[in-house]
């Protein structure tokens, strides 16, 4: 079975074709990162307005990239695909909203079944996929813990099945994504955040200065519950701003630190608590390196049979690869006229 699916949560616009939910045939996406860059941060209405400008090339390109298109190549043509997938909910209400009223316009022109998508649990899907050439590839095993780590998210769920998901816990307050852009905003490094402390962290890690005298909390890190907090983390980093360009390596090396020490400590609780066969991380956050280095380590000292999972790099932020999988293991096609997009989290 092909799908095709459409992904315009926040501020990329993707569109992919997967077939049976684990092998991508092409997928296009387009960012408007840079914009974003400027401001420190996304304004709506710009990531909205790239959408509108991107949404039908990424589109046809997707389908140009695959021999499904019917020819001469034209929009209105339906192509060989079983059906289309589009993320609901939840994100940007002005960026969702042009990808679902899309997908509607063309489920509705092609006569095609169209499969709502929660945003949170397609990233989870991104550990399903694999790109050609195949060597060696697993799917993970139930019941497994997801741990989804994004600019806007930090949630940990229990997978019992493709259909039984339960929502152990998330942030309180900030997502630790977001923590990661404005600890990176408050030292003056540019946006998304994330990537430039790793990179800055690296550095230290490499020059070996690591931590030196910088000491960061880890917010909730004993609490009972599956909760994360990393809002009181920026304060911290605001009241020791470095002066020098080695105490910004060190700092960023123990933001880093925090961040992770946290999210894989949590993690690895609730899958011994649950007993979990897998360990699925996914979003922006787990394309951090030392991230996964951290959860390889600690599974494999701590919970030697739990398989570990974290999708490839340019899998972890927002494709639309990760929505079409998500639609296939969970294929419940809506009445175009009853799909609607929603800014927030709804589970099922
Ligand atoms: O999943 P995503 O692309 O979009 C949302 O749904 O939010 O995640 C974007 C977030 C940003 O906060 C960005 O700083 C963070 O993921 N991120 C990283 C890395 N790459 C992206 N955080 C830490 N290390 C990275 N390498
Ligand atoms: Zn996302």
């Amino acid at each position: 079975m092909k799908i095709l699916a459409i992904e315009t949560s926040c501020d990329e616009t993707s569109a992919a074709i997967v077939e049976n939910g684990v092998k991508i045939l092409s997928q296009t996406t387009a960012s408007s990162q840079n914009f974003h860059a400027k401001t420190a941060g996304i304004i709506p209405e710009t990531a909205s307005r790239q959408q509108l400008k991107y949404i039908l090339p990424v589109i046809q390109q997707v389908l140009k990239k695959t021999n499904l298109y019917p020819l001469p190549p034209a929009l209105y043509q339906p192509p060989a695909i079983d059906s289309l997938a589009v993320t609901t909910n939840p994100g940007l209400i002005s960026s969702l909203l042009v990808g679902v009223e899309t997908a509607k316009t063309l489920a509705f022109l092609w006569k095609k079944p169209l499969i709502p998508i929660n945003h949170l649990l397609a990233h989870i899907y991104a550990n399903f996929l694999h790109q050609l050439p195949v060597t060696s590839y697993q799917l993970p095993s139930f019941p497994a813990i997801c741990l989804i780590a994004s600019g806007g998210h930090t949630e940990l769920l229990f997978m019992k099945n493709h259909k039984n998901f339960q929502w152990l816990g998330g942030t309180r307050d900030d997502a630790a994504g977001e923590c990661f852009d404005k600890c990176a905003r408050l030292l003056g490094l540019n946006y998304p955040g994330g990537p430039e402390i790793e990179s800055q962290a690296l550095k230290s890690q490499k020059s070996k200065l690591k931590s030196q005298n910088f000491h960061l909390p880890r917010p909730m890190l004993h609490s009972s519950d599956f909760d994360f907090s990393f809002s009181g983390l920026k304060t911290a980093v605001l009241h020791q701003l470095p002066a020098t360009s080695r105490q910004l390596l060190s700092l960023s090396f123990e933001i880093q630190e925090a961040i992770t020490d946290v999210l894989v400590q949590k993690t690895l609780k609730a899958a011994q608590k649950y007993q979990a066969k897998s360990i699925l991380i996914s979003g922006g956050v787990s394309a951090n390196q030392r991230l996964r280095q951290k959860f390889q380590t600690a599974v494999s000292r701590h919970l030697p049979t739990i398989k570990f999972f974290a999708p490839p790099k340019n899998l972890c932020t927002d494709n639309a690869a990760m929505v079409a999988s998500c639609a296939y293991f969970n294929f419940h096609p809506v009445p175009y006229q009853k799909i609607t997009a929603l800014p927030t989290f709804h589970l099922s």
